[in-house]
C-alpha cells in the first residue's frame, strides 16, 4: 500500500533555524510591554477560541510576538509573508517548531510562491484576516466570494492597504467590516514616522555602509513615513530634499526646513533617493537619465512599484550584485545606478523593519482590532472602522507607563474652565 503523504503544515526555509529565532523573538518581546500585557489577558480570557485567523504580515520578530499573543488567545492562526523579501527565516522556523503556528514564508520567495501562500492563507478559511497591504482581502474578494460567509472582518496595517480598502468600499465590493489600524494615533504617529524613519536609514546603511553626512538625500513623499525619513536623514547630517504632489504637505516640508522641488530637478542633485509615496513610477526613465553616476535608489513604500526598474533595466548593459541586497546597474551611457532590495521595502529587505518598541503599539492595535471584530460579530455594517478612541488611549497609557513617564492631570478648577464657555478674556 502506498502511504498518502501528510500535507506539510508549513513552508519555511529551514526548521533548524528555530533556536536563533527563539532568542531573537524573546529579545524583541522585551520592548513590547503593551502586547505582553494583552497576551497575558488573552491567555486567561481566550477571546479567539474557535476563531480561525489568517495573518499576512512581514514575518519578523515583532510579528512573531503578535502571532504568539493571538495563539495564547485561543486563535487557530496561520501566518504568511506580506512581502517576498521581508521574511526572517529564523523567526518563521521558531513559530513552527516552538509554537506550532503554521508559517508559509521564505525570504526571497518568488512572486508565484508569494501568491500561492496568499491562497494558502485563504484555504485556512479565516474568520478574521490580519492584512498588511490588503493582498489577502483583495484575493478573497476577487476569487473566493464563496468564503465570505466565514468572514467576521479584517484588520489592515498599512496606508497602502487602507487606500485599497477605500477603493473597494467605493466600488461596493467591501462586504464586511475592516478595522483601520493604520490611522490609530498610536500606530501611524510612531510606526510610520519613527519606525520608518529609523529602519529605512538602517536598511540603506546596512546595504551600502555609506556615510550620510554631507550627502544629498531625496525623499519622495512627505506623509508620516516621508516625514520620518527626512527627519532622521537630517539628523545624520544629510542635506534633505523633499518631493511632493500635495500643496499642504509641500509647505509643511518647506517650513520644516527642507528644500522642496519636483523629482525632475531633485534627480540631478541626489546622492540617495528614498520613495515613500504609495504610488507607482515615482522614479522613472527620465529621472535615471539625469541622475549622478553612482546614485543610490531605494523604496520604503509598501509595494515595489515606486521605482520603474523595468525602465532602468532597459537602459542597463549589465546588472551586478555588489553587496547583499544591493545591485549596480551599469548603463550603456557609462553611468551606474545602485538599487537596494530590488525596489522592495528597503527597511525589511536590507534591515529588520521597524524596531520592536513601535511595533508594540501597532500590533497592540492589530490584536485589539481583531478582538473588537470578534466581540461585535454580526453588529458591524460593511465599512472601514477606526480603532475606538478609548482603545488608542489605553495603548498609549500602557506604553507611557512602561516607559516610566507620568502624565499631568487637570485640577478641579482647570476641569471646570475647560468645560465652560462663559469665561473668556
Ligand atoms: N513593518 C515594518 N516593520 C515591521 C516589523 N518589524 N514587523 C512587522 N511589520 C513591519
Amino acid at each position: 500500500m502506498v502511504a498518502t503523504p501528510i500535507q506539510q503544515k508549513y513552508e519555511i526555509k529551514d526548521i533548524g533555524l528555530a533556536p536563533i529565532g527563539k532568542q531573537r523573538i524573546e529579545w524583541a518581546g522585551r520592548e513590547m510591554p503593551v502586547l505582553r500585557q494583552i497576551k497575558e489577558r488573552y491567555s486567561i480570557e481566550k477571546p479567539f477560541a474557535g476563531i480561525r485567523i489568517s495573518a499576512c504580515c512581514h514575518v519578523t520578530t515583532e510579528t512573531a510576538n503578535l502571532a504568539i499573543a493571538l495563539k495564547a488567545g485561543g486563535a487557530d492562526a496561520v501566518l504568511i509573508a506580506s512581502n517576498p523579501l521581508s521574511t526572517q527565516d529564523d523567526v518563521a522556523a521558531c513559530l513552527v517548531a516552538d509554537y506550532g503556528i503554521p508559517v508559509y514564508a521564505i525570504k526571497g520567495e518568488d512572486n508565484e510562491t508569494y501568491h500561492r501562500h496568499v491562497q494558502i492563507a485563504l484555504d485556512h478559511k479565516p474568520n478574521i484576516i490580519i492584512d498588511d497591504g490588503c493582498d489577502v482581502v483583495a484575493t478573497l474578494v476577487k476569487e473566493r466570494q464563496y468564503q465570505l460567509s466565514d468572514i467576521i472582518g479584517t484588520t489592515e496595517e498599512t496606508t497602502t492597504g487602507i487606500v485599497r480598502l477605500q477603493a473597494m468600499l467605493r466600488d461596493g465590493v467591501l462586504t464586511f467590516p475592516a478595522m483601520n489600524v493604520n490611522d490609530a494615533e498610536t500606530k501611524h504617529f510612531f510606526d510610520n514616522r519613527y519606525g520608518t524613519g529609523q529602519s529605512t536609514l538602517d536598511g540603506v546603511i546596512r546595504a551600502t555602509n555609506i556615510l550620510l553626512a554631507g550627502k544629498t538625500l531625496v525623499v519622495a513623499g512627505y506623509g508620516w513615513c516621508g516625514k520620518g525619513v527626512a527627519m532622521r536623514a537630517r539628523g545624520l547630517g544629510a542635506n534633505v530634499i523633499v518631493t511632493e504632489i500635495n500643496a499642504v504637505r509641500a509647505i509643511e516640508a518647506a517650513m520644516d526646513g527642507f528644500r522642496v522641488m519636483p523629482m525632475g530637478e531633485a534627480a540631478k542633485e541626489g546622492d540617495i533617493f528614498v520613495t515613500v509615496t504609495g504610488n507607482k513610477h515615482v522614479i522613472r526613465g527620465e529621472h535615471f537619465d539625469v541622475m549622478k553616476d553612482g546614485a543610490i535608489v531605494c523604496n520604503s513604500g509598501h509595494f515595489d512599484i515606486e521605482i520603474d526598474l523595468e525602465a532602468l533595466r532597459a537602459k542597463a548593459s549589465e546588472v551586478k550584485t555588489v553587496r547583499n541586497f544591493t545591485e549596480q546597474y551599469n548603463l550603456s551611457t557609462g553611468k551606474a545606478i545602485v538599487v537596494i532590495g530590488e525596489g522592495r521595502l528597503v527597511n525589511l529587505a536590507a534591515a529588520e523593519g521597524h524596531p520592536s518598541a513601535v511595533m508594540d503599539m501597532s500590533f497592540a492595535n492589530q490584536a485589539l482590532g481583531a478582538e473588537y471584530l470578534v466581540k461585535n460579530k454580526g453588529q458591524l455594517a460593511p465599512g472601514i472602522y477606526s480603532i475606538p478612541y478609548e482603545v488608542d488611549q489605553e495603548i498609549a497609557r500602557i506604553k507611557l507607563k512602561a516607559m516610566g513617564i507620568s502624565l499631568d492631570s487637570l485640577t478641579e478648577d482647570q476641569l471646570t474652565y475647560i468645560n465652560s464657555w462663559t469665561s473668556g478674556t
